[in-house]
């Protein structure tokens, strides 16, 4: 509430020429929040709703997490769990330092309750990550790292501009997030397809295996676009199952404009990746799509459009294990993290009990 009253239009003014001053700003407020120890455990008192869950392994506070593309850098990584967050993804990172697309690169739709981008993954490169996660103190919740492919290296070259990436920044992630789906750089999406996905895969799995030595790699989940079509994610779920991902991250942003309200059609007619509202109904769609299509046996993190803790609640119901948050929270604040926590403790409620007493069948007659 005090963010909807007080925090955002104050954002929403300083960014109103430009979203991404906005964003710079929160940043800036965060990263001095992440590293005041005290101030830090105030937050996770107040604002941390415990609903502990296990996926991949991995022991999360709760199941909402910061999805990537928010700390790109790793700025501000002790405020993600002080703002009620039960894990953060940090990235996307790339094998090189880039500086992004040109500005204006963010668009805010308000009536929509949507963001357009085209960042293009600017970040200051595994390496610096690297030294800024180990100069953090230690994060109070789980750690994914978001891994891209350098704006400079050709897609042929893709493999270790990733694997580059994957070793640096081995010792400091819980799981790995592959971006195949940024709209943003040209030329990614195709890593989407079969044959090339197979061999980045796999040559992720190798790499991971021998940095593990024998113990347990690190979960990798490959994070898909929502613009696919069934046939396209059915081919890349089998080359997820054969290559050990661990999981699906579902979706990224889209390109398509449906259920942009017309009178936004000009901010909308801006290149770039849609989020928010307009996805909602999309990624839960294709988070169903890929629970059914895989019998449950890859955990999926739903991200797109989750605006409420209802919608969070549907999520969970289309199948996912853990949900990720990036335009609910420019558009809600903290509160939709922690309420989305709380209608996940109901609806996990809800879900045992039903399996416990399940509906009696009809007894057949004669
Ligand atoms: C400004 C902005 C930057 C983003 N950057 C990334 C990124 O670097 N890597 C990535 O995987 N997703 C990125 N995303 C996509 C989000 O992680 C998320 O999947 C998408 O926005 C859908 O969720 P939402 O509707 O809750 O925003 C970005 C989204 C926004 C709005």
């Amino acid at each position: 509430m005090l963010y909807q009253t007080l925090a955002r239009p104050v954002l929403f003014r300083i960014g109103r020429g430009d979203a991404e001053a906005a964003h710079d700003t929160t940043l800036r407020w965060l990263s001095r929040v992440s590293t005041q120890r005290q101030i830090r455990n105030a937050l996770i008192k107040v604002n941390r709703v415990n609903a502990p869950v296990e996926v991949c392994g991995i022991r999360f506070p709760n199941p909402i997490g910061l999805a990537a593309g928010m700390d790109k850098k790793g700025l501000a990584i002790g405020a993600w769990p002080a703002l009620g967050f039960g894990f953060a993804e940090l990235g996307t990172v790339t094998g090189q330092a880039q500086p992004g697309n040109p500005q204006p690169r963010m668009y805010r739709l308000r009536k929509s309750g949507a963001i357009i981008n085209r960042m293009g993954f600017n970040n200051d490169g595994a390496q610096a990550l690297a030294a800024r996660l180990t100069a953090a103190p230690p994060v109070d919740c789980p750690l994914g790292i978001s891994i891209g492919k350098s704006k400079a290296v050709p897609i042929e070259q893709a493999v270790p501009d990733y694997l580059h990436s994957l070793r640096t920044l081995y010792p400091f992630a819980d799981y790995f997030a592959v971006n195949v789906s940024s709209p943003n750089t040209p030329g990614l999406r195709q890593l989407q397809d079969s044959s090339a996905l197979r061999e980045l895969l796999g040559a992720i799995r190798a790499e991971g295996d021998r940095i593990a030595a024998g113990r347990p790699r690190r979960p990798v989940f490959v994070k898909i676009a929502p613009d696919l079509t069934e046939s396209a994610i059915a081919q890349l779920l089998e080359v997820c199952l054969e290559t050990g991902v661990a999981g699906v991250i579902a979706t990224n942003t889209t390109l398509g404009r449906d259920r942009v309200d017309p009178s936004e059609d000009a901010i909308a007619a801006e290149p770039g990746g849609l989020s928010g509202r307009p996805l909602t109904e999309v990624s839960r769609e294709i988070v169903r799509f890929v629970h059914t299509e895989t019998g449950g046996r890859l955990p999926i993190i739903g991200s797109g459009g989750i605006m409420t803790p209802d919608d969070a609640a549907s999520m969970f119901d289309a199948g996912a294990s853990l949900v990720q948050i990036y335009s609910g929270l420019i558009y809600g604040g903290p509160s939709v993290v922690r309420g989305s926590v709380r209608r996940y403790k109901k609806f996990a409620k809800q879900r045992a009990k039903a399996a416990a007493h399940p509906p009696s069948r009809p007894s057949p007659t004669t």
